[in-house]
């Protein structure tokens, strides 16, 4: 696993800073390997939360690469993607069933009916339940081992966007249909091409879920994401920042960033 430049433990978290984003991805596969093996081990199964979005290609990448050196198995791995953009086509390639599989599941044994994803194209009338019933598939996997989390600048983890809520409501959120957050829309216009393409709705796991995982690993890369990481490490713990409301997760909380993400930690 490469060595972190430095590690400090802030608000509970431990914060990993690494020389650079491709270091930072290796040890995030390796934790993520490691959290497989050990559920294996010792229950005969792992269950990953997994995020997408560009910040984690490179630790799929890795796991991939692992894989392929026979060194990681998916074989008794369930895996829960965080979150997908609502409504979306089956076979748009922006959709996050098509990411995941570009990335990960064509390149390790996972067995397709073990990688849940939240689904884009339920009808309306249907989508609540089919949040609802996410949330209960996960609990009756015994729970995530692993919840593999990036970052938004604005502080949003999935799609559980800033709001007012107070904190005890917002900790308590279930997966669920949501409104994306203009800062979401526009930051996904590089993905849709133009602005009137990015969907305006999704579907994402909620805080609550988040929170029960057995640990949380949270990646940020970037002087863009350096006032998120920020306000989640050292602000109050706010709705308005979602990232804040890991302070509240059951399980260790491991956040690996760069040295451009981790620049206001020190202020
Ligand atoms: C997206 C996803 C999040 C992701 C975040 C950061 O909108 N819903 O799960 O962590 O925004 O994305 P990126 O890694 O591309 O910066």
């Amino acid at each position: 696993m490469p060595a972190p430049a430095r590690s400090l433990e802030v608000a509970g978290a431990s914060v990993r800073v690494f020389d650079s984003a491709p270091d930072a991805c290796r040890a995030a596969a390796d934790l993520v390997a490691e959290a497989i093996r050990s559920a294996v081990r010792e229950r005969g199964r792992a269950v990953l939360g997994l995020a997408t979005g560009s910040t984690p290609i490179p630790v799929y990448a890795r796991l991939a690469e692992l894989h392929r050196a026979g060194e990681l198995s998916f074989a008794d791995v369930d895996t829960y993607n965080l979150d997908e953009y609502y409504p979306i086509a089956p076979t748009d390639p922006k959709g996050f069933r098509a990411f995941m599989h570009r990335h990960l599941f064509a390149h390790v044994d996972l067995a397709a009916n073990r990688a849940h994803l939240l689904d884009g194209t339920v009808p309306e009338h249907a989508v609540d339940e089919h949040a609802a019933q996410y949330d209960r598939w996960i609990a009756a996997d015994g729970g995530l081992d692993l919840q593999l989390l990036g970052i938004g600048r604005n502080g949003h983890i999935g799609f559980n966007e800033p709001s007012d809520l107070p904190v005890d409501r917002a900790l308590a959120l279930p997966t669920r249909p949501v409104d994306l957050h203009p800062a979401t829309v526009a930051d996904a216009v590089k993905d849709f091409g133009a602005e009137a393409l990015v969907p305006r709705r999704a579907i994402t796991v909620g805080i609550a879920p988040i929170l029960a995982a057995r640990s949380i690993v949270v990646l940020a890369f970037g002087p863009h994401k350096a006032d998120a990481v920020a306000r989640s490490l050292l602000g109050p713990v706010t709705a308005g920042v979602p990232g804040s409301l890991l302070r509240h997760a059951d399980g260790p909380v491991t956040w690996l960033l760069d040295e451009t993400a981790a620049r206001d930690l020190d202020a």
